[in-house]
């Protein structure tokens, strides 16, 4: 049988700020793992990626910046790719969909598909912003998700719970420009009929074949991801535009469809297509060879893009005609950073630049932890102090310790030299049969997308060793059996040496330190598991520490350095006209303070307690910068009681304190200058 060949994707990250920890941890590492093991294997394979450059989340974050868009994606295509760089990750190719290739390539993908008539063109009335003069789709809308409830779904999606929407589904929409409700306006597009593609889609998803033919094992897939794509179908599959009023985007390339561009979710994936041209051109390969014919393709995404990769993107694939479908679609949940969700508009993160800059030298640690607690199959969390505790306690103190024992004796006892192999005793039988074990279980995990199961077993790998020198104690038999010792020491190398070789895909920079130390390099993936690996005599070389420990103020600077802030509003600072009729629904009332202390994590608020005279209630407010929680006990304030509650910072906020701004932005409570009873109410 000959291997597999594979086109690898990463999910394109939009261009719209840093990545953080989430990111790699659920796209980017995993698909670097694999795609490292796939080549030590001998596999065929392209690693894609680029940046996704078009689409309301780059305008929407330009006109927060106040410049272009083409400055926001120079800006954060640059940073982007220096922290891939940095850290290692092994793309074949970063592109972007800014490019001249890509615009190119991505049109000509939509006129094979309108000239066969895969699409429909229709005139709707869509959701139209009368003050900025624009149409509101995707991020240009927002409202409650008919499906989960969740109040600030997306008019094309909701990240919550995945689902793929269009604007007229939300309920209670509003126009994330200026805040308002939007109005109806016709416009024409171009619509995918999904809903004539469920058949096939099901049978494909479900049972891995199409057209009759078996492609791939639907058990490889994760349950998660057939369960999502298998609910949306039943739910009923509708059309989608693939075409939005925009002037950012891939233009439409027919006539008479100026200021229209495509659907950034049409355009995006078709960026693995044209990076994978782009690689070709660079390097002498036919990008075909990459997406037809015998080949898998594997998109690595996080669970927010099942839809995406699952359903649109293979049909798009499939009505295009002649390029395969994907293989597999490993989607990750999320992972959540000190106990709560990571948020770029919060700042809530650990930005992976900030990291690679405060610890240069420290980058498989990261990578390390990260695999570990991988959101592999249920959201998971990373916290500092976990972080420190499986550097210091795995890393160091496992394989640290096996690897710098087995080297250092062997530079005591035979100036490094490797010493020769005697009869080999059952236990040392038993225990190179688990080294064995152990690398025919890594590759097979990894194989089956288990990646932090598979660290663990290349890590089981040095806590054998470790077990074989403590139970053999060469360091006390040395004084009785030279011989002996010899054996046990060549076995420990020959374990050193395996270990170079499994934890490349996992910990290269680690790896290739240990093929350092040993003088022994080989990316060949075939040789783990040998006993034969240096030969009696190799001269090994001193180690240095791998791991340093992690020190508690690491821990204490990291987490002081976490701040939450509220989130900016998107929308322009001065406000809209209010009538009188709505401003006479609030309900306004004198409270007096009775308690407040400040929010953990968080600079600017503070957690009050209220007592309004009909009740007592706790209020979260933006005000930790202006008072101290002591000079604000006592005090009587204005406090709008029929705000609807919000949960800010996990603290249930009933009420808003009213506040006066000074011309030099100084804040004042307005307080009442007679000493009224609490709670009378404003008339
Ligand atoms: N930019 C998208 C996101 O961050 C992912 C795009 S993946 C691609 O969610 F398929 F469209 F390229
Ligand atoms: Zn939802």
């Amino acid at each position: 049988m000959s291997l597999a060949k594979y086109t690898v994707t990463a999910a394109l990250p939009y261009a719209n700020g840093p990545l953080h920890l989430g990111h790699v941890a659920g796209v980017y590492l995993p698909s670097d793992i694999f795609v490292r093991f796939l080549r030590m294997k001998g596999h065929d394979v392209a690693f894609i990626c680029g940046s996704d450059e078009h689409g309301a989340a780059i305008t929407l974050r330009a006109k927060k910046e106040g410049v272009s868009p083409q400055e926001i994606v120079d800006k954060y295509n640059a940073l982007i790719s220096q922290s891939f760089k940095d850290f290692d990750i092994s793309f074949d190719i970063f592109h972007r969909t800014s490019s001249e290739l890509h615009h190119r390539t991505s049109q000509e993908f939509f006129k094979v598909l309108h000239d066969k008539g895969r699409f429909i063109e229709e005139t709707s009335e869509q959701y139209y912003d009368e003050e900025y003069s624009q149409f509101l789709a995707d991020r240009y809308i927002t409202g409650e998700c008919p499906k989960c409830q969740n109040p600030s779904a997306y008019g094309d999606q909701c990240e919550k719970c995945g689902s793929a929407l269009s604007p007229t589904e939300l309920i209670n929409p509003k126009s994330t420009l200026s805040g308002k409700s939007p109005v109806m306006r016709s416009t024409s597009h171009w619509y995918l009929p999904m809903e004539q593609h469920e058949t096939w889609l099901k049978e494909w998803i479900q049972n891995g074949v199409l057209d009759g033919v078996q492609q791939h094992d639907p058990k490889a897939w994760k349950n998660q991801v057939i369960g999502q794509c298998m609910s949306w179908i039943d739910g009923g599959l509708r059309p989608r535009a693939m075409t939005r009023d925009l002037d950012w985007g891939v233009k439409v390339p027919l006539p008479g469809a100026d200021g229209k561009v495509l659907y950034v979710w049409l355009d995006a994936p078709i960026g693995y297509i044209s990076a994978t041209k782009q690689w070709a051109l660079d390097n002498n390969k036919k990008w075909e060879e990459y997406w037809t014919g015998d080949r898998k393709l594997v998109h690595f995404i996080g669970k927010d893009n099942i839809v995406f990769h699952a359903i649109i993107f293979p049909i798009l694939l499939k009505d295009h005609g002649d390029l395969i479908l994907p293989d597999n679609v490993p989607a990750y949940e999320f992972l959540n950073l000190e106990g709560d969700k990571f948020s770029t508009s919060r700042n809530w993160a650990v930005w992976l630049h900030e990291y690679i800059e405060n610890h240069p030298y420290k980058i498989d640690e990261l990578k390390y932890v990260l695999t570990s607690i991988a959101p592999e199959n249920r959201d998971s969390e990373f916290t500092w102090k976990e972080y420190q505790q499986r550097v210091n306690s795995e890393l160091a103190d496992i394989l640290g310790n096996f690897v710098n024992r087995a080297l250092v004796l062997t530079q005591k006892y035979y100036d490094g030299k490797v010493p020769q192999l005697g009869n080999l005793t059952d236990e040392d039988n038993n225990m190179l049969a688990d080294v064995k074990a152990s690398c025919k279980k890594i590759e097979d995990l990894v194989y089956a997308y288990k990646l932090r199961d598979a660290q663990a077993e290349a890590m089981n790998l040095a806590r054998i060793g470790n077990k074989f020198l403590a139970e053999t104690e060469p360091w006390k038999l040395i004084k009785t059996d030279e011989v002996r010792v010899m054996t046990i020491m060549n076995l420990a190398l020959q374990i050193t040496a395996n270990l170079s070789i499994v934890l490349q895909p996992f910990l290269p920079a680690t790896a290739n330190k240990l093929a350092d130390f040993l003088d022994f390099k080989t990316n060949d993936w075939k040789l783990a598991g040998s006993d034969e690996l240096l030969e009696a005599g190799h001269q090994t070389n001193s180690p240095t520490i791998l791991f340093p420990k992690i020190e508690d103020s690491l821990v204490e600077e990291e987490v002081s350095k976490l701040h939450a802030e509220e989130p900016s509003s998107d929308f322009d600072p001065q406000k809209d006209e209010t009538s009188f009729d709505d401003f006479s629904k609030m309900d306004i009332r004198l409270g007096k303070i009775i308690s407040a202390e400040k929010v953990e994590k968080a600079d600017k608020l503070l957690k009050l307690i209220v007592d309004t005279g009909i009740d007592t209630r706790t209020v979260v407010s933006g005000i930790a910068e202006h008072y101290k929680p002591d000079d604000i006990i006592g005090k009587t304030v204005q406090i709008l009681m029929n705000l609807a509650p919000r949960k800010i910072r996990g603290i249930e906020s009933q009420g808003m304190i009213l506040m006066a701004e000074s011309a030099a932005g100084e804040l004042s409570f307005m307080v009442s200058e007679k000493n009224f009873e609490q709670g009378g109410g404003i008339h």
